[in-house]
């Protein structure tokens, strides 16, 4: 099925989703939206992160995509079941599959998650990990500077290793041997929180978990583009879609993608 992947998050950040998406489906084609305009969420309430997740599944239905990925770890975490029930497309979050790799990886049986206010605030990781495996102990973190830290490029900069050390160190003296980067922006922190972890405890990256979910889903589902298969490099269409200007967009979007961004739409989300 030719039609397109949507893909939306509260801003940018969802393009390290995009990114798994596009190396593990290198075939498919994708819509993304991201709600510029309203960024960030993660300090926002349920209800206002409901109200906008809605319209921005409602912009995604009408691109006509044939399957959602909400890459946002606030939007899934509070909004998405509530939502995703409402329509006849299949889609997912990030919290399940992070917590279904977390809840394979680690050995001890103690988990950290890190993420937003409303991540964290809501229990949604810990809640799917103990519906997973209830003996495991599960402790939550929000490190909200972490996301400025991404979208202003202080990716390992010196004042970033001091911010990392002040917020984890709680983590390490929790001894969790397994840590869920429950934030869209903290894949490009991965090797200053690394570093302050050290080598035993394992980092899972909730986007690529939900990459391979969804890969795994439509495969089931018989959903993947089967035009694909018959080229010699597939290469799926991209298009991007945003609430607000695109510059700051495509330029922060060239850090998050590891590409440059050719064309991006504004489109007025308060429509839907
Ligand atoms: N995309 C958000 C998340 O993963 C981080 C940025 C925001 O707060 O909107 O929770």
């Amino acid at each position: 099925m030719n039609a397109p992947i949507g893909i939306f998050d509260s801003g940018v950040g969802g393009l390290t989703v995009a990114r798994e998406v596009f190396r593990l489906l290198p075939g498919e084609n994708v819509v993304y939206f991201g709600d510029v305009a309203r960024t960030p969420y993660g300090g926002r309430s349920k209800e206002i992160i409901t109200a906008f997740t809605a319209q921005d599944i409602a912009f995604l239905m009408e691109q006509k995509v044939k399957f959602i990925i909400c890459a946002c770890n606030s939007a899934s975490a509070v909004a998405l079941d509530e939502i995703a029930p409402n329509y006849n497309v299949p889609m997912i979050g990030v919290i399940r599959p992070g917590a279904e790799a977390a809840v394979a990886k680690t050995k001890t049986g103690r988990i950290g998650v890190i993420g937003t206010n409303a991540t964290i605030n809501s229990n949604a990781y810990a809640r799917t990990v103990h519906d997973l495996k209830p003996e495991v102990k599960i402790f939550s973190l929000a490190c909200p500077l972490f996301v400025s830290l991404a979208e202003e490029g202080y990716l390992d900069k010196e004042a970033t290793f001091l911010i990392a050390r002040d917020y984890l160190q709680t983590m390490l003296d929790l001894e969790v041997d397994t840590l869920i980067l429950g934030c869209t922006h903290y894949p490009l922190l991965k090797r200053v929180i690394a570093d302050v972890m050290g080598d035993d405890v394992t980092l899972i990256d909730s986007g690529e978990e939900a990459a391979r979910t969804a890969y795994r889903a439509l495969a089931d589902a018989n959903l993947l583009n089967s035009q694909a298969s018959q080229m010699p490099t597939p290469r799926g269409e991209h298009k991007y879609y945003v609430s607000d200007v695109p510059e700051k967009f495509t330029q922060v979007a060239t850090r998050f993608l590891g590409e440059v961004l050719d064309k991006v739409t504004r489109v007025d989300i308060t429509r839907y």
